[in-house]
């Protein structure tokens, strides 16, 4: 990954919108902002968390062409080969609910791929970004607190822009964003993620209708767990704070974090 690649990307994502970030004008901004690029990491958030204690001027972007160490969410792996994209938003977040950022990191990986004319992808709430029903990435926000209160976070994006092999255990749900040996332009993507990010940042929830009419699960059939319990219900929506209504037996539920199924035509829960 280069950065002065994606600095370039960056300034005229931002030049195109005609925005500011923080009152500055945007190349100056974009100028001095924390862009570091490895070509391998344990792994991108890792590397943020411990940035982030130096004290950096906010926002900032971390990426490696490889994590030796991803992680997910559920204290899950996640496979990252080389070729992939993985990257770290570091953004100030003071009055911003933890569970706007991975939906509004959701949306800004949308818009990329369709300002990059990539095939159309979906979300499955809360984090999953899919392509034809396969998982092609994933978004897990780490908040950082300071005083009990939520001060910066964290936003991790992998996404399967390569044609890799997956492990096994995967394979049947993973897929990949790479069509017919088309190269993917990473710092392009990751520039253009980044700045829709910034960009929408304070116009949170605005973001959301663009998460719901996105969303696979509005409308489907739903197996999950709370506490225990098995619940089957019908997904009704996801509303302004990101939470998945869910209409069961036992009444209207509304999820804030968890891992849902959803029945296929053959009637299995996947
Ligand atoms: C998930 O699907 O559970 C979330 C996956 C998040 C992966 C990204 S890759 C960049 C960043 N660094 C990590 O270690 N994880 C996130």
């Amino acid at each position: 990954m280069d950065e002065t690649k994606i600095r370039t990307f960056l300034k005229k994502s931002f030049n195109d919108r005609q925005d500011k970030i923080s009152g500055l004008v945007h190349d100056d901004a974009v100028a001095s902002m924390g862009i570091r690029c490895f070509k391998s990491l344990d792994s991108t958030n890792a590397y943020a968390k411990d940035w982030l204690k130096s004290y950096i001027r906010l926002p900032a972007l971390v990426l490696a062409d490889l994590q030796t160490q991803g992680r997910g969410r559920l204290g899950r792996s996640f496979f990252s080969p080389s070729g992939g994209l993985y990257l770290s938003m570091i953004v100030d977040c003071k009055g911003i609910k933890p569970g706007m950022l991975t939906t509004l990191a959701a949306v800004s990986v949308l818009e990329a791929a369709k300002a990059m004319q990539l095939p159309q992808l979906q979300i499955k709430w809360v984090n999953d970004i899919l392509l034809q029903r396969k998982k092609v990435g994933g978004i897990m926000a780490e908040g950082i607190s300071s005083k009990g209160e939520l001060t910066s976070a964290v936003i991790g994006i992998g996404l399967n822009t390569a044609d890799v092999q997956f492990p096994i255990e995967i394979e049947q749900r993973a897929g990949t964003l790479q069509a017919e040996g088309l190269a993917i332009d990473r710092e392009r993507f990751a520039a253009l993620i980044f700045s829709h990010f910034l960009v929408n940042l304070p116009e949170i929830p605005s973001h959301m209708s663009m998460y719901r009419q996105n969303c696979v699960n509005i409308g489907q059939q739903l197996r999950f767990e709370q506490k225990g319990i098995v619940y089957f219900g019908r997904c009704e929506d996801v509303d302004d704070n990101g939470g998945l209504l869910v209409q069961t037996e036992d009444g209207l539920m509304r999820l804030e974090a968890g891992e849902v199924s959803i029945r296929s035509a053959a009637g299995d829960y996947i």
